[in-house]
Parts: C-alpha cells; structure tokens; sequence
C-alpha cells in the first residue's frame, strides 16, 4: 500500500470512530429487556390495600388537605378562566430539548394490537438518564400491577388505602402539605418530570396526588355547596358536581396512582392548550401515565376534561392505550374486562 492509499485510510477510520462516538451521545437509550410477560397473572387494587386505622387518621386529614391547598379540579366556571401560560414562553424555554426530540422512536403501532406484544426497549428514546427510574417505570416482574379502574361503577371502600405510599417529591412547593404516590408512580412521575424540565417545562408541580375516601368526600360536598344554588334539589347539584369531582369512593385520587399537575395557580381547562400540557399528553405513556381524562371521551368516562390529571398504569400498558387512542374504561373493557369488579 503506498503512502497516499495508507493515509487515506487512517482518515476514513477516524471519521467511522468519530460519528460511532456522536451518535452514541445523543440520546441516553436504555439497555434492551427481557419480553414482558404480562397478563396471566393480574393484581387486583385491593390486593394491594391495607385497611388499618384509616378512618382515624383520614377523617382530620381530609379537613386538613382540604384548608391546606389540596387542589381539585375547578368548576366550569373556574375552568375557561382567563389565567392561562405565556405559550411564546414555553416554546422559548422549550426549543432545544424539543429539536433533539425530532429523532424520538415511534412505536410501530402494528405491535400494539395483540394481546401479547409488549414493546421492547428500543422502542424508547429519553433525553434524559432514567436508569433509577427504570424498574419502576416498566414494572418487568408485573406489568398489571397498577392496571385498576375506578369511576362510578367501580368504586373504593371507605377504608381503603394504598401500600406503600411515599412523599412526591415534585409537589408545589406553596406551603401545601406534601402529597403521596404510591412508590412505582412517585418514582415514574420523578422521571417524568425531570425529562419535562430538559424540554424546558420546568414549572410544572403536583398540586394533588393521593387523597383518602374522607377528603374526597369533603372536597365533594364543598363542591356541592358552592353549586347548591343553581339547582332545584341537592341530588341535581351532586350530579352536575360528579362530572369534575369523584364521589367518595368513586376517585382514582384514592389509588395512589395519580396526579393534577400543571402551572397554573388552580386546575382550570385553559392549561390543556399549552405546550407543557401537550408535550405531557404527548410524551406521558413513555413514563408509564396516561391522561386519564381525555377531552374526546368525556362521553365514555362521564368526567369532564381534566388536561393535568395523569394516571399511572406503567409503561406497557400506558404505550398500548396511547396507540390504540383509548381511554380507561376502553382499554380495560375490551382487554381486561376480568378486571372490572361485578
Ligand atoms: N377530579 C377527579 C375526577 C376526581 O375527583 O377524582
Ligand atoms: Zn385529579
């Protein structure tokens, strides 16, 4: 080989080594795993309860949560408030992150359909390291563990409390009491901020997450209340009031498994047309949520629109409702109608 075809080749090597070492950096991929082998074995949420002492405690920390900024969805009214985000600010602020999105994997939706398809890794980019979060995100030893439904047919005990919940560490920092997730959902939710914040959605926190049987019925009758006075009867006021606020025992907010997190200074719907809210929606499933209250089926899980109340579900099962554009109720009806209590 003489000297020109010699140095020729030294460059083509280093350029090859340079673009291997680039590529390598633009996205933390995760590490390949094992098939997840869900469905045969289901976990119900009751399995999971502990129904020690809670009326007890529950029944002063309800008032407590309640004076103390535990944030609920607003009423209509409240909800088409003016108070919405500079959307110029967050496309400023997210402009970066969201370049580098461009190259995100889409999940081929052909592999969402059977029953038995659960995605593999590679189907996922993040921005950001979710190593620490990875079991609790994929949940690989129980991929249904969290698959629950609760709504106005498939209700809670008044007694009924989640294992293992822990502190949220994104919780507003307003001086409200600091809200609990059940572990996997709290840890998700850590991951999924955090790549939120790489976009520059940096101003989102959790205003409400796990809320016992006592406050929710507290929050509802306050509801009630405020509504009393545009109805006939207070059976009319608690029907419109169910439509943006659970009933006792009829919360998701009961699991554990979920959160309100936006913004603004309360809940109101003029969060849903954002950039944060959509790349939220957008991006949840990758981090195991869901939107759980989606504005095009409000006929099927008769709750009104709710752009910040993300339910966690793990990934699995969060990337099948994400692709097969269900809702819940959907999803578990068609899929896991064993689920759904008689
Ligand atoms: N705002 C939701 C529907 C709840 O009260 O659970
Ligand atoms: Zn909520």
């Amino acid at each position: 080989m003489n000297t020109a075809v010699k140095i020729v080749s030294l460059l083509l090597g280093v350029m090859l080594v340079a673009l291997a070492v680039m590529s390598a950096g633009c996205n933390t991929k995760i590490p390949v795993a094992s098939e997840s082998s869900a469905h045969a074995s289901t976990e119900s949420f009751e399995d999971t309860q502990s129904t020690d002492g809670a009326e007890s405690t529950d029944s002063t920390e309800g008032e407590e949560n309640s004076s103390n900024n535990t944030d609920e969805s607003t009423s209509p009214e409240q909800s088409t408030s003016s108070e919405d985000v500079s959307s110029e600010e967050s496309e400023d602020s997210g402009s970066e992150a969201s370049e580098e999105s461009s190259e995100d994997v889409i999940v081929d939706p052909s592999e969402g359909t059977g029953d038995n398809s659960p995605y593999g890794d590679d189907y996922y980019t993040y921005t950001t390291d979710i190593s620490k979060f990875y079991e609790a995100i994929v949940l690989p030893d129980s991929p249904d563990k969290f698959l629950v439904l609760v709504n106005k047919e498939n209700k809670l005990g008044r007694n009924d409390v989640p294992e293992n919940l822990v502190d949220c560490v994104n919780t507003r920092d307003d001086g409200r009491d600091t809200q609990k997730l059940v572990y996997e959902a709290e840890l998700a939710l850590q991951a999924f901020l955090n790549e939120a914040r790489a976009f520059g959605f940096d101003d989102v926190s959790v205003t409400s997450a796990y809320r016992s049987y006592y406050t929710q019925d507290y929050l509802f009758d306050k509801y009630v209340e405020n509504e009393l006075h545009k109805f006939d009867t207070r059976e009319e006021a608690e029907e419109y009031v169910s439509t943006y606020s659970s009933r006792p025992g009829t919360s998701e907010h009961q699991t554990g498994l979920c959160v309100d997190m936006h913004n603004l200074s309360s809940a109101s719907q003029s969060f849903g047309s954002t950039d944060a809210a959509k790349w939220l929606e957008e991006n949840a499933y990758k981090f195991g949520f869901i939107l759980r209250y989606p504005k095009d089926k409000e006929d099927v899980t008769e709750i009104m629109w709710e752009p910040w109340h993300f339910r966690f579900v793990g990934r699995y099962h969060a990337t099948r409702i994400h692709e097969l554009g269900l809702c819940l109720e959907e999803y578990i009806e068609t899929y896991y109608p064993e689920q759904i209590q008689d």
